[in-house]
């Protein structure tokens, strides 16, 4: 835990915007995996994965992450980098595998397409595939200095159409009909993700947060 707290310390100070994705999408990938009934030492093991999912971002140049579109080949080339980065410094601390192959594998998509292998379906370990849709959904709906979130409705069903190439279908749709029937509550309603996960809000509650998380 304490190797968790100086790694993620050391993105916030690097890299607040990444930092701040990494908390939802620990929140999120924590409510998916409740509904596919993990196990506690899974859940623990997802948590840690995901907080440190894109952990090789601090090895992206700022000005790549920051551009507001149209990366060249070549910066997109950088960017692809970042999970084989991670894993190689989170191997330094000694994590579970689990957790290393959450690192490696969250850009996997279930049709091959992904990077940095290509690998399909159940070769994509299963922890991977659960933040991989986490991942997809923030990336989707987060507020980012250069362009406006888009709407939960539209994110979920870019993720329903999706199903089976990008995501995992089954927990892809146990997402959604989590969403649909009103069940637990995997992600913030718009106005909360206006005010509360703004980053000064956020700020504000940051230890309470990751103390929730890191459990
Ligand atoms: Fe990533």
């Amino acid at each position: 835990m304490e190797i968790l707290k100086k790694l993620l310390k050391m993105l916030r100070e690097t890299d607040p915007e990444t930092y701040f994705h990494t908390l939802r999408v620990t929140k999120v990938s924590a409510e998916i995996g409740e509904l596919v009934r993990l196990s506690a030492r899974e859940q623990g093991l997802l948590r840690c994965g995901a907080m440190l999912h894109d952990l090789g971002k601090l090895f992206v140049p700022k000005v790549i992450l920051e551009k507001p579109s149209g990366l060249t080949e070549a910066e997109y080339g950088i960017v692809k980098k970042h999970p084989e980065t991670g894993v190689t410094m989170a191997k330094e601390f000694h994590l579970p595998n689990e957790v290393l192959e959450i690192i490696l594998y969250h850009h996997e998509r279930v049709n091959g397409k992904g990077y940095p292998y290509g690998l399909k379906r159940d070769e994509i370990p299963h922890l991977a595939r659960i933040v991989s849709i986490a991942d997809a959904f923030d990336a989707m709906t987060s507020d980012r200095p250069y362009r406006r979130p888009m709407s939960t409705e539209k994110a979920v069903k870019i993720i329903e159409e999706n199903l089976g190439t990008q995501f995992d279908s089954e927990y892809g749709s146990l997402f959604i009909q989590s969403l649909a029937g009103g069940g637990k509550k995997c992600w913030l309603s718009k106005k909360e993700s206006r005010t509360a996960m703004s980053f000064n809000e956020f700020a504000m509650n940051r230890d309470t947060f990751v103390n929730t998380l890191i459990q």
